[in-house]
């Protein structure tokens, strides 16, 4: 585990789950920038460490690295172990997936049982695990928020894509269930439909990364392809937490304003 500052925040903690370089990184900074002490986990706990000195440093915020994979019941135990032991859980993100090889479809007689049963313990029952460590904390504050990142296959089944689609429906199943079991008690859960390609950030923090990026294919991304700036997506995120319990949403979906067809 590796942070910036020692002291924890009476507001509580977000908890990421699922951070890479695009969107997990651009929620794990929007909710620094509010004010939140924040966990960030995924597997590469090297790579964790280095976003978690960058946000630390450059949001003046507490920030986290804890290792996870979300694909161990065990391995996600220990982690919140490490997370709860910071504070209590007020945010939950669960971000993770299982991408896919190129994204190149895959015919269904080639599909590994490991492979897709993978794709499931990512997507699905990282979550429900996930899920399970934070609910009763929320439950007892009554108050609490848990998002889930899905996509269009969330929603549509897609020829060669059997295994993120599955893991994907199961997790938008998840998120329905918990919606209508916990909002009464307090705990917003909501589900964020992304029908696009995730580019790399535009905001605040796209000079930084630019500076990082070596590929050109990269830095066509950043200057307007018709991929989606994870900082912008991020906000969402971030509305989606404040939003007056009065009107809850359970199902968001964003998409490029120039999209004709649906992504993944
Ligand atoms: N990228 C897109 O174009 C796109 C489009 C639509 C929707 N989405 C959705 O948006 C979310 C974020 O996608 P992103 O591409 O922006 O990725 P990201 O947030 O940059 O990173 C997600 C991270 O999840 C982690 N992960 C994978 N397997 C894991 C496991 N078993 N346990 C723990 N962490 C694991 C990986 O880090 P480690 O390897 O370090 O574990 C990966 O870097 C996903 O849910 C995805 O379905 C993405």
């Amino acid at each position: 585990m590796r942070s910036m500052v020692s002291s924890t925040s009476s507001r509580g903690i977000a908890a990421i789950v699922g951070v890479g370089p695009k969107l997990g990184r651009s929620i794990a900074r929007k909710f620094a920038h509010e004010g939140y002490t924040v966990a960030i986990l995924a597997r590469d706990l090297g790579r964790l460490s280095r976003f978690a000195d960058e946000i630390a440093r450059e949001e003046m915020a507490q920030v986290f690295a804890i290792r996870i994979d979300c694909s161990e019941s065990r391995s996600v135990r220990e982690a919140f172990e490490g997370v709860l032991s910071l504070g209590f859980v007020e945010v939950l993100v669960y971000n993770a997936y299982q991408s896919v090889a190129n994204w190149q479809p895959t015919s269904f007689a080639d599909v590994k049982i490991d492979s897709f049963q993978k794709s499931i313990a990512v997507s699905s029952v990282g979550a429900f695990h996930c899920a399970q460590q934070v609910l009763p904390g929320m439950v007892e504050r009554g108050r609490g928020t848990i998002l889930f990142t899905g996509c269009s296959a969330s929603l549509n089944g897609i020829a060669g894509y059997s295994e993120l689609c599955c893991g994907k429906f199961a997790l938008r199943a998840l998120s329905q269930c918990l919606a209508r079991e916990f909002q009464p008690l307090g705990v917003h859960v909501a589900h964020v439909i992304i029908d696009g390609i995730i580019g790399a950030p535009r905001g605040p923090s796209a000079s930084r990364t630019l500076q990082q990026r070596s590929s050109v294919g990269e830095q066509q991304s950043a200057e307007g392809d018709g991929s989606m700036d994870p900082d912008t997506i991020a906000r969402t995120y971030w509305q989606l937490h404040i939003q007056n319990r009065s009107a809850w949403t359970q199902e968001i979906d964003l998409r490029p304003y120039n999209s004709r067809s649906y992504n993944f």
